[in-house]
């Protein structure tokens, strides 16, 4: 190769273009609306809507939106079968792997123009909630609930997984999160679901992807990391001196950093005063010493932000949910994301192919096996 670029872990490369959404450190924007608008007025179906068709909804494209996710939301009893056969120790992030890609079996549409494509993209959105919850209820020694038509993504979920409708403030809270968590960029689990799509795979396939890169502890699974983490603490002293205990050992503390944001991430400035006050509704003020104990003597040793799985972490928590489910849900949101990436590479195809730097042994010659020492 004459023009050799190369950064590990590709920092800072330009991987492809896209008109989803930007990244950047002084703004977030899902396809050119800033997040802090779409996190104080949108229902996280709007901003699906936005994601996959490009612009946001109208009253009744909104309505019809909602009703098609509403007829994708019940999962068939063959799903419901294979995820009562997985055992109970497996994590939520491989059942609902499993689950989507045997939901994918039951194709809704037929075809590749976008229509069908987008078609596909409600249908995966549909089915994780219903899929989550049903495990959650297995788990339980009950049975899954059928989806209830007209609630929101947020409070199905929660009217699935817990047999009732959930509070104003839960259903607000989750919506919030969902609408955080549905769009990033080129990060690791978008990117390997584009890299999917441009084999010309199936949209199915690419979600699937998405799941398995998301479900890493570097990526979405910091969500749940962060909160075993604040669960290990009784006090803020305690969590304070484990913290810098760590920050000495060069330990991880997950929930914090990010490839590209270094001033901080808008969705965890935005989630966090919420969470705080629902922290204190709740008389959870340890829960939440402990959590600023960790998240300021992170900054004052390594000058390191937290990023968005931080106070999602305990907003989930606080909110009464199982940690293993928290991984799950964020994918509840990004199917979104990548779907909107999928139909983006889909349509606009090259394969996604890049090269190697060779570092491994220099040409040498095949011994035959009775002449190697
Ligand atoms: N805890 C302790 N030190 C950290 C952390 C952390 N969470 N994050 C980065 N650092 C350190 C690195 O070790 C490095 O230190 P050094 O210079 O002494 O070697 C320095 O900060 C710079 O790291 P970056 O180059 O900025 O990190 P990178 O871009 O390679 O990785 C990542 C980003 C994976 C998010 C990293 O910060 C991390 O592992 N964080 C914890 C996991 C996490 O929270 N992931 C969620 C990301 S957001 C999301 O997926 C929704």
């Amino acid at each position: 190769m004459s023009e050799e670029l190369y950064r590990p872990g590709l920092e800072g490369i330009i991987a492809g273009e896209t008109e989803v959404s930007t990244v950047e450190q002084d703004s977030l924007a899902y396809r050119g609306y800033r997040i802090e608008g779409l996190a104080e007025h949108a229902s996280f179906e709007e901003v699906a809507y936005l994601l996959l068709e490009g612009e946001l909804p109208t009253a009744p494209q909104l309505a019809d939106f909602r009703k098609r996710l509403d007829q994708h939301r019940a999962i068939q009893p063959e799903i419901v079968e294979t995820v009562r056969m997985i055992p109970k120790s497996v994590g939520g992030m491989d059942v609902l792997r499993t689950g989507v890609s045997m939901a994918g079996h039951f194709d809704v549409a037929k075809g590749d123009e976008r229509p069908a494509l987008v078609e596909r993209a409600i249908h995966a959105l549909a089915v994780v909630p219903s899929i989550i919850a049903a495990r959650l209820r297995l788990l339980d020694g009950k049975e899954p609930i059928d989806p209830k038509p007209g609630l929101s993504h947020a409070a199905q979920f929660l009217y699935m997984a817990f047999g009732k409708a959930p509070s104003e403030l839960e259903e607000k809270l989750l919506n919030l999160t969902l609408v955080l968590y549905a769009e990033h960029e080129f990060n690791a689990s978008a990117f390997a679901a584009r890299v999917c799509a441009s084999t010309l795979s199936d949209l199915y396939s690419a979600m699937v992807t998405g799941i398995a890169t998301l479900k890493g502890p570097l990526h979405g699974g910091a969500n749940e990391e962060a909160m075993k983490l604040i669960s290990r603490f009784k006090s803020g002293d305690e969590a304070k001196a484990w913290t810098e205990e760590g920050i000495k050992n060069k330990a991880k503390i997950m929930g914090f950093g990010h490839r590209v944001y270094k001033n901080g991430d808008h969705r965890a400035r935005i989630l966090e005063p919420l969470m705080a006050d629902l922290a204190r509704e709740r008389n959870q003020q340890a829960k939440l010493d402990v959590y600023f104990a960790i998240k300021n003597t992170v900054f004052d040793r390594k000058q390191i932000h937290m990023n968005v799985d931080y106070p999602c972490g305990l907003t989930y928590y606080l909110m009464g949910l199982p940690i293993d489910i928290y991984t799950p849900l964020f994918v509840a949101s990004r199917v979104s994301g990548w779907a909107a990436h999928y139909i983006e590479q889909y349509t606009n195809n090259r394969i996604i192919r890049p090269r190697s730097r060779y570092v491994g042994p220099a040409l040498r010659d095949y011994i035959s096996v009775s002449e190697r020492g």
